[in-house]
């Protein structure tokens, strides 16, 4: 069995971290699988533009063509020059090269990854765009490399749906921020997913197994102490949107198409139910 059919519901949380991480070094290889929605509609720009991106695209080409994406964290972030950001899950570094662009010469921008894969990737597109204020730390985004109270933003692109212990990434949102910090992160949500899609890895990996819902991401952010919490731009993703995040897993990791139509039938079930939106917040000043 591989990992991409395996059930999840018998692994540990590291045991999910080290999966996730397998994926993404092999989706960076092949760039696509992406979680945004049009990802299976080349050219990945196209999909990297459905995420919300426009003109940061042309500037930043390589990167974009390694994103993956469900939204666009700072596109109407206030982020201001001299600030500190930091990108939980910072992939190939798309926003990592944006944050740059915003802070300047003055900010800092914080990218932290789990993938080595991903991170050698984001410093290589960090340092061909001449941004040395862009620093990639290896680390979980559930016990963050970064001092308490050190940025004013925490940024994300569809990551935190991947962990096993999301209190525990809201725990560490409030812990980095300054008082008044504030939070922009792109996620996907999903109400009541079936248990055979919740178990599939394949749609875990992908981004969509791993997703809570609207209200329990709200709850969840105020729970651990951030305020003015709210959600927007909200995109559902149709059945074909979830195939092409699923089946890419899947064809990578080599499954037959008997188990690929299996998890598609499942898949049709939730169709509808799937989004990407956007949270934002602050904590406490
Ligand atoms: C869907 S990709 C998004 C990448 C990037 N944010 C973007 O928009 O292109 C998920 C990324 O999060 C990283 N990741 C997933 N779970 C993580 C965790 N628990 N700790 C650190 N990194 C994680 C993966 O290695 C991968 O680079």
């Amino acid at each position: 069995m591989s990992d991409a059919t395996r059930p999840m519901n018998d692994l540990s949380h590291e045991e999910i971290r080290d999966q996730v991480a397998k994926s993404y070094a092999k989706a960076l290889t092949d760039s696509q699988g992406c979680c945004t929605p049009a990802c299976c509609e080349p050219p990945a720009a196209t999909a990297a533009k459905v995420a919300g991106y426009g003109d940061e695209l042309a500037q930043h080409t390589e990167a974009g063509q390694s994103s993956f994406g469900c939204g666009n964290p700072l596109a109407f972030a206030e982020v201001q020059e001299g600030e500190t950001v930091l990108d939980l899950g910072s992939g190939a570094g798309l926003d990592l090269l944006i944050a740059a662009d915003k802070v300047g010469e003055t900010g800092r921008v914080i990218g932290v990854d789990m993938t080595d894969e991903m991170i050698e990737a984001a410093r290589a597109n960090a340092a061909k765009a001449g941004h040395g204020q862009v620093e990639v730390r290896k680390g979980v985004i559930e016990a963050l490399p970064v001092d308490d109270a050190s940025v004013d933003w925490v940024i994300s692109n569809c990551v935190v749906n991947l962990s096993p212990e999301k209190e525990r990434v809201f725990a560490e949102i409030f812990r980095v921020l300054k008082p008044g910090g504030r939070f922009s992160v792109s996620d996907i949500v999903a109400e009541q997913l079936p248990e055979s899609v919740r178990d599939f890895a394949a749609a875990y990996h992908a981004c969509i197994a791993g997703a809570i819902s609207e209200t329990d991401y709200v709850e969840g952010l105020r729970a651990a102490g951030l305020e003015e919490v709210s959600s927007s731009e909200r995109f559902e993703y149709e059945i074909e949107h979830l195939r092409g995040l699923v089946g890419a897993d899947l064809d990578r990791a080599g499954a037959s198409k008997e188990e690929l139509d299996a998890v598609v039938a499942e898949l049709e079930k939730v169709a509808g139910t799937v989004a990407s939106v956007r949270l934002s917040g602050r904590k406490p000043a």
